[in-house]
């Protein structure tokens, strides 16, 4: 959500900045803007709209070279997307300027409070209130008038500031948001996250919450906010750059749609135990004694996070018999959640940042529970606070529309569940047939994506069509949730997702020729009373769509947009027919011709409540 990228070194920045915040634009794509340090000036540029906009505005300047400079790339939050909205944003006096990301919850009061101290605002972002404070409190020192600011705000941020009369430095401060420091010979890199960095370094150091780096061509210094040096890592990223690449894919989502094969088989690699029929997930830091104390699962999550949550809810208690609870994060915060040291809080999250996620493992933690996370991104603030957890390996995931990350999360999950299973109440023998079926997994995708082509015939039929129910029962009905989240962020049609027995109960009313119903229906458990509800809705008129089980000849007569998925275990169909479910998706927002990498509205890692 927001990107920053900010670079102090031996090169001309300008360049660099672009082609950082291009590699950061799907955290945020409004509005774009850089500030650069020219002759103890500082200039700046700012556009609305796409980073290209930001660079052929800058291509028609006649702007200096510059070694020191901060950009970004924002999600709107106070403000319309416009010039005026776009970071940096700059002190009346002009010597400072700031990008930020996150949320100033006190901005309303310090705002008049300048204002009345003659401050001239831009903006009506609630970031500008930043530099104008530094101006305020700026006596000769950069970095004592942001440790000074920064007491002063309520909320979330990531900074980088710079000071016109200060030129050898970049000044960041992490609350919140999340900062990485790239450092190479001569020259350091800022950014809010490692795509915007491993092109020029695989040396960084994430910040902590309340540090103050200061940063310059050739040091980080880093000290909390009593002014006292503190030292931090250096990690060594193991980042494959080109994985943030298209590779020839027309989108990033289609590229990691057809990378799940390799992407969960990343994920399940090294996993399995073959000798004791189990999972060996060693980052989750549990032994026996510990899998049986357990009483309680709770999952906090967001968005498709959570809806791989619920899935993990079904095969917790299917397969280890575990209470398992699954909350949207936000929710679980704030609900003065029951948690005592038998209960695991487990947090899904693709990017690790997300705030509510965040926010929910640490009143877990505060409660006494246990925790443990899912990640994606090494590093990220959930990894590095949960002290436990797994990683999904599923590598970076750029397209705003979660794909990989989804199935990664689920066969982790299942995993997980296994290992809890073989710990509580499953045999040896009980475990062979499952830890088969996940291996397999990769397999079982594969022939999903070999349906892509006619999956994209049916999505054009009905691409035209406004409103989308999808339903399902039991281990298909978290598909329909995220079967229709998918549809609904990058097509812009409205869909809803319900169990399939819920229709009758209200939504039904709805349906008419123009409606399409999504009925997922695999030979597993369920598929029987599926079919009831299909004919319920083919009696509205609704044309319906049904994703079954290949070679499933029973279904055939009710649709002629048949979806097959391949014969497999009920735990694999989660997994199986969502993959059908993204490139339906994908193809009926191609087909209108939206932007499907960066939707309307949205942004990649939601930073702020
Ligand atoms: O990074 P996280 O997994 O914590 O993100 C949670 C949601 O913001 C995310 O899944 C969002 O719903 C995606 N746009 C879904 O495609």
């Amino acid at each position: 959500m927001c990107g920053i990228v900010a670079y102090i070194g031996s090169k001309n920045c300008i360049p660099l900045l672009i082609s950082g915040l291009q590699r950061l634009e799907y955290r945020g794509y409004d509005s774009s803007g850089i500030a650069c340090i020219h002759k103890s000036t500082i200039s700046d540029y700012k556009a609305v709209g796409k980073v290209k906009e930001l660079n052929s505005l800058i291509e028609k300047s006649s702007i200096d070279e510059s070694q020191v400079g901060i950009a970004h790339t924002r999600w709107a939050t106070h403000g319309l997307p416009s010039e005026a909205n776009a970071h940096p944003h700059l002190s009346t006096n002009r010597k400072f300027a700031v990008v930020h990301n996150g949320i100033i919850e006190n901005y309303k009061a310090l705002k008049s409070n300048l204002e009345a101290k003659g401050c001239k605002f831009q903006s009506e972002t609630d970031s500008e209130v930043i530099a104008h404070l530094i101006e305020q409190l700026y006596d000769g020192d950069l970095v004592a008038a942001v440790a000074s600011a920064v007491k002063m705000l309520v909320g979330a941020y990531g900074l980088a500031v710079i000071a016109s009369d200060e030129p050898d430095k970049i000044v960041a401060v992490r609350n919140g948001s999340p900062i990485v420091i790239g450092i190479s010979e001569n020259e350091s890199i800022i950014a809010s996250d490692l795509s915007a960095i491993v092109s020029h370094t695989k040396q960084v150091i994430f910040l902590n919450d309340n540090d103050i780096a200061i940063v310059t061509a050739s040091n980080v210094e880093i000290r909390n906010q009593e002014n006292v040096p503190i030292s931090r890592e250096i990690d060594t990223v193991d980042w494959d750059f080109s994985a943030a690449e298209k590779s020839g894919y027309e989108h990033f989502m289609l590229k990691e749609i057809f990378e799940q094969p390799e992407a969960v088989g990343n994920a399940i690699r090294g996993r399995l135990d073959h000798v004791n029929n189990s999972a060996l997930l060693s980052g989750l830091n549990m032994d026996a004694q510990d899998l049986v104390t357990i009483k309680r699962i709770i999952i906090a999550a967001c968005g498709t996070s959570l809806n791989a949550g619920l899935i993990g809810e079904y095969y917790l208690e299917d397969l280890a018999g575990l209470v398992t609870e699954v909350e949207q994060a936000a929710e679980f915060r704030y609900r003065n959640p029951l948690v005592d040291a038998e209960t695991l809080c487990l947090i899904i999250s693709q990017s690790g940042e997300t705030a509510d996620s965040l926010a929910a493992l640490r009143e877990a933690k505060l409660k006494g529970s246990q925790v443990a996370a899912i990640c994606n991104v090494v590093g990220s603030t959930i990894s590095r606070e949960s002290g436990r957890g797994i990683y999904l390996h599923a590598g970076p995931e750029i397209g705003v529309a979660s794909t990989k990350a989804f199935t990664c999360q689920v066969s982790v999950l299942l995993m997980m569940a296994l290992k809890f299973a073989r710990a509580r109440r499953y045999t040896y023998t009980d475990a062979a047939e499952l830890i088969n079926e996940i291996e397999k997994i990769p397999e079982y995708i594969d022939a999903v994506l070999k349906q892509s082509k006619k999956i994209e015939k049916i999505a054009k039929r009905w691409a035209h069509a406004t409103n989308w129910f999808f339903i399902g029962r039991g281990y298909q009905y978290p598909v329909a949730l995220e079967a229709a989240l998918k549809l609904k962020e990058i097509s812009y049609h409205h869909a809803e997702g319900y169990h399939a027995a819920e229709l009758k109960h209200g939504p039904i009313a709805l349906l008419d020729e123009n409606f399409p119903v999504v009925a997922l229906a695999a030979d597993i458990d369920g598929k029987d009373k599926t079919i009831g509800n299909i004919e319920e809705c083919l009696a509205r008129k609704a044309p319906v769509i049904i994703c079954a089980t290949q070679g499933d000849k029973s279904l055939a007569s009710y649709t002629k947009d048949l979806i097959e998925i391949p014969a497999s275990s009920k735990y694999i169909v989660p997994i199986t027919a969502t993959v059908a479910m993204q490139l339906l998706a994908y193809y009926v927002a191609k087909e209108r011709g939206e932007d499907i990498d960066q939707p309307r509205n949205l942004a990649k890692s939601v930073t702020v409540e």
